[in-house]
């Protein structure tokens, strides 16, 4: 799916600096452009500290201050909207809830409590194989199960936008690779916008319409990579020759080889 023509996430120019006592602001983010079409999953792949997570944090809603434009389905970002879903690296659930009253969470925030959030909310756990874990509690589970039902709370309110911030950087390799298949059958199924920080080449290519390859700090885009590979992604595309030819211009854009 190579998205719909319309922009749903509009970025302009966005810079981000830190205040340090007795010393020049810290540039985090430079200048970033770019746009995100409706439907679309893009990456944001860069080193580690070039400004990934601030830029995710300014969409989102949790940074102030930041400069240039960012405009998520036409209206300006300023504050945490409820119609956005977000995973980070840690599943951060609440230990003394059961997996299922941690996807209702954001319901009960929402005010949705009824019989419909709780069936919303079995089905995605079904969905990413956690059936009959409904009642078990966190610390039970793997750290693979745990991220899932991290990924089931982020999507249980049905977010126009999923931000998801290394969410299988804590994974083993082969977890992993099949996270990336579950996510891609839940983008398939509910068309969800999705903005990824990564700092895994591979896992950009795999994933994503675009990957956006972040410089060092302060982050500028290196190259706007467009993966014409078609979906659904199947894991022998890795091993493809179009596949290392992507992986190898982002790994140019980084730096990293020539
Ligand atoms: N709240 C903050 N206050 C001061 N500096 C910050 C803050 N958040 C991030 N930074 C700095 O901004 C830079 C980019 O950080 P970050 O966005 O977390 O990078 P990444 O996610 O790409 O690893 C780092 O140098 C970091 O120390
Ligand atoms: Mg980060």
């Amino acid at each position: 799916m190579a998205g719909g023509a319309v922009s749903f996430g509009h970025f302009r120019n966005v810079r981000k600096t830190f205040p340090r006592p007795g010393e020049e602001p810290l540039v985090s983010i430079e200048d970033i452009s770019f746009d995100l079409k409706d439907g679309q999953l893009i990456s944001l792949l860069g080193p580690s500290g070039c400004g990934k997570t601030t830029f995710l944090k300014i969409v989102a809603g949790l940074v102030k201050g930041y400069e240039g434009t960012v405009q998520i389905a036409g209206e300006h970002v300023r504050e945490p909207h409820p119609d956005f879903g977000i995973v980070f690296q840690q599943a951060n659930l609440m230990p003394w809830r059961t997996v299922l009253s941690n996807v209702l969470f954001p319901m009960e925030i929402l005010g949705r409590t009824g019989a419909e959030a709780v069936e919303q909310a079995r089905e995605l756990l079904s969905q990413v194989g956690l059936e009959g874990f409904e009642k078990a509690y966190p610390p039970q589970l793997s750290g693979g199960m745990q991220q899932r039902a991290a990924l089931c709370r982020a999507l249980v309110h049905k977010p126009k936008l999923l931000l998801m911030d290394e969410p299988f950087g804590a994974l083993d390799e082969l977890t992993r690779m099949e996270m990336h298949d579950l996510l891609l059958g839940i983008r398939e199924r509910t068309g969800a916008t999705t903005l990824f920080v990564t700092h895994s080449i591979s896992e950009a290519v795999y994933l994503s319409d675009v990957v956006a390859v972040f410089s060092k700090r302060p982050a500028l885009l290196a190259d706007f990579i467009e993966v014409d590979l078609p979906y659904p992604r199947r894991q022998e595309m890795r091993y493809s020759s179009d596949f290392v030819e992507l992986e190898h211009r982002a790994s140019r854009a980084l730096g990293i080889s020539r």
